[in-house]
């Protein structure tokens, strides 16, 4: 699993996994890359919905790796 914080943008999520999406009305399967909100802005949270533009965000990017123990 990678997690890559966008510069002046999401963090885009990249996994060979399944994701799935679980709130309060339901369950989304989602598929990867997926994008979630960092800038609070969104109307649909927790994933990007592109409002960080308007909204002007910025952030440094930067990066997560994951590995899986053997
Ligand atoms: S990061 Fe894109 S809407 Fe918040």
């Amino acid at each position: 699993m990678k997690i890559t914080s966008t510069l002046n943008g999401p963090n885009m999520l990249e996994t060979d996994e399944s994701l799935t999406l679980k709130t309060e009305s339901g369950e989304q399967p989602l598929k990867s890359p997926c994008y979630l909100c960092r800038c609070g802005h969104s109307k649909n949270k927790p994933l990007c919905d592109g409002s960080h533009m308007a909204a002007k965000f910025e952030a440094q990017a930067s990066e997560i790796v994951g590995t899986k123990k053997a």
